[in-house]
């Protein structure tokens, strides 16, 4: 969708549509949201992650208008929004509980910010059919919310967000109210709703399967700060800090000492061996450093691998649980720590690793990261 008021000019000097720009706010003794900047291109799903109490609604309330920042700037296609008051805004927020008017039909609920807004009748008809179309709620317009089910409802809101055609969509938790099986086909719903409509979203999650799969790019949040902002395969396979590998999916955490530091690979030597990591880190030699690798880049071995100098640790499954298309090992390691490895079972050879066994956990150089943060 084309936005004739942005211009071919202002598009092509800056990609950049909404501009956050060093915003704080803080409420009496807390900082909620900490100097953050961001650039959000048009179009681009955006996922602001992070656990309860970090901030998110905050900036998402900020962006909306419904919150005026401590200070800092928002420029929505290039003007400061900041003073603008929330009603004048071109955006529209679905708020994390998205009551839908119980009396009105899914029909009325959609026409209900059109009609108020005074619109003609051809095109209030116009834009709910287009919507109603778009959600795959057609058969559904005369039917009352408590007939539809989560997922319907959760589309109807949208809807209802997108009749007046915002230039930003704001979610907080989208599919907050759904159960897990819900929300995982609503996410890919969601996803290619947003896209065919071509809004500029913001969304905000605790949940990082469904940052994963509905964003572009996700900003991991800690207390009121952007700890890494990436694509959702960036920020997994290489995250920037301990916090972030931490907080995205499983991950496996040695502590160690940087030894060595070239350009182009490092070595880590830790309690349980030493790490050789195909990246440098431009760090001091013998400062902290971290590697982490994720179970599934794990392999296991029974027997000793020809050179066991780096990436190799010895010990003995504790767990195995079978899942069927893979299966999750946890292996004890000298000192009382344990290993966690996921063997995909398609790529498997032989047996299935049995308890009590011991075996060699490898690692290639490139499926660890190394951390000083
Ligand atoms: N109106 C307010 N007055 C005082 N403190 C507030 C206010 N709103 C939020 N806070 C505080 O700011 C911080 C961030 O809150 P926010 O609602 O943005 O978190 P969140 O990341 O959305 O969390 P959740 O996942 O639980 O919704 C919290 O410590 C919260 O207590
Ligand atoms: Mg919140």
């Amino acid at each position: 969708m084309l936005n004739p008021e942005l211009g071919a000019v202002g598009a092509a000097q800056d990609k950049s549509f909404l501009r956050i720009d060093r915003l704080t706010k803080r409420f009496d003794e807390a900082t909620a949201v900490d100097n953050v900047s961001l650039d959000i291109e048009k179009g681009e799903i955006f996922a602001l992650l992070g656990s309860s109490g970090c901030g998110k609604s905050t900036l998402l309330r900020m962006l909306a208008g419904f919150e005026t920042p401590t200070s800092g700037h928002i420029l929505l296609a290039g003007s400061d929004i900041v003073s603008m008051p929330a009603y004048e805004r071109p955006i529209n927020m679905m708020f994390q509980s998205y009551a839908l008017f119980p009396h009105l039909t899914v029909w009325e609920n959609i026409a209900f910010g059109l009609k108020r807004d005074g619109l003609p009748k051809s095109e209030i008809n116009a834009r709910v059919d287009d919507m109603l179309t778009i959600v795959k709620l057609k058969p559904y317009a005369k039917r009352k919310p408590h007939q539809l089910s989560g997922g319907q409802q959760q589309r109807v809101a949208l809807a209802r967000c997108l009749a007046k055609s915002p230039k930003l969509l704001l979610l907080d938790e989208p599919l907050g109210a759904l159960d897990r099986k819900l929300r995982e086909q609503t996410q890919f719903e969601l996803h290619s709703i947003i896209k065919r409509v071509g809004v500029t979203c913001v969304l905000v999650t605790h949940d990082q399967e469904e940052a994963m799969t509905m964003a572009d790019r996700i900003a991991v949040m800690s207390e009121g700060q952007f700890k890494q902002v990436g694509r959702p395969n960036e920020i997994y396979e290489t995250p920037s800090c301990r916090f972030v590998a931490d907080f995205i999916g499983n991950v496996n955490l040695f502590d160690g000492k940087l030894e060595i530091d070239e350009p182009d690979h490092c070595v880590v030597g830790s309690e349980h061996g030493s790490f050789y990591v195909n990246h440098g880190v431009t760090g001091t030699l013998g400062m902290p450093a971290t590697v982490a690798v994720r179970p599934e880049k794990v392999s296991l071995q029974r027997d000793p691998p020809a050179d066991a100098q780096h990436n190799c640790l010895r010990g003995e499954i504790a767990d195995n649980g079978y899942f069927g298309s893979f299966s999750l090992y946890r292996m004890n390691l000298a000192g009382g720590k344990k290993l966690q490895i996921q063997i995909t079972h398609g790529q498997r050879h032989g047996e299935l690793f049995q308890r009590g066994e011991t075996v060699y956990a490898t690692f290639a150089p490139d499926a660890l990261v190394v951390l000083t943060s």
